[in-house]
């Protein structure tokens, strides 16, 4: 599976329209996004915890209500092509993109958002998203433990941190009660990683892949998928399909 890291990042501003369309002509089988919550509790489109970065404002989202965020121009910062590009809503990209590809949903910043867990088990679980292939993910095991008590029916994804250095067996016993895909830094995934999380009837979908060599090293050890900002790197390669 080719996942297009806040859709085809490398190409578009991130997590915009822009980014998801060029994701899909690009042959993308799941997008990945990053949510949080504006100041009314709608759930918004955004990586940064502040606008700062990837927008025309400055500020955290949770002081912004949706109607300002939506005012904030999100396309310039990256190339002045993407000028009036928007911060989404969730269903916005949802409604758009339903059914023409998978959505791999990463919640940013929990302990930030007291209600997420509630607001977006309530989203996802409305019945016309009940065809879409949604996983939700995060770097938070506490969050998704809440979060399944909302929505137990959601695919689950436990993010790892490079930082960790190495995933214990006792771990992955633990993770595998709750969740069926661990996608680590992709410095962490070995062959015996990959096979391991196998075993316990887990994926791994690791990230982020930026280069040829990280996804031939990827394909290599025997991942799932592969979180990339460049979605287009093995197609116009197809021999690095083929790798043993
Ligand atoms: O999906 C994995 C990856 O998105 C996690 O890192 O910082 O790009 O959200 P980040
Ligand atoms: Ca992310």
């Amino acid at each position: 599976m080719i996942i297009a890291h806040r859709g085809a990042s490398g190409y578009t501003p991130e997590n915009t329209f822009a980014a998801f369309d060029k994701a899909i002509e690009l042959g993308a089988d799941y997008l990945e996004l990053d949510v949080q919550l504006a100041k009314d509790e709608e759930v918004v489109v955004i990586h940064d915890a502040k606008v700062d970065r990837t927008s025309n404002g400055k500020g955290h989202i949770h002081h912004f209500t949706l109607k300002e965020l939506q005012k904030l121009e999100a396309g310039s910062w990256f190339h002045e092509d993407f000028y009036g590009e928007r911060i989404p809503t969730l269903t916005q990209v949802l409604q758009r993109y339903g059914g023409k590809i998978g959505m791999l949903i990463e919640v940013k910043y929990p302990s930030l958002y007291p209600t997420i867990a509630e607001k977006l088990a309530k989203l996802l679980t409305e019945e016309m998203y009940h065809n879409q292939t949604i996983i939700v993910q995060s770097f938070d095991f506490q969050f998704l433990k809440q979060f399944h008590q909302h929505a137990p029916s959601i695919p689950l994804g436990l993010l790892v941190k490079y930082s960790i250095k190495g995933i214990t067996n006792n771990q992955l016993k633990e993770w595998s009660s709750l969740v069926s895909y661990i996608n680590p830094n992709k410095a962490l995934v070995t062959k015996t990683l990959v096979k391991k999380i196998h075993y316990r009837n887990m994926k791994t979908f690791p990230y982020t892949a930026r280069d040829r060599k990280g996804m031939e090293k990827l394909i290599h050890n025997r991942v799932d998928g592969i979180i990339t900002d460049f979605p287009d790197l093995t197609k116009k390669d197809p021999s690095i399909e083929s790798s043993p």
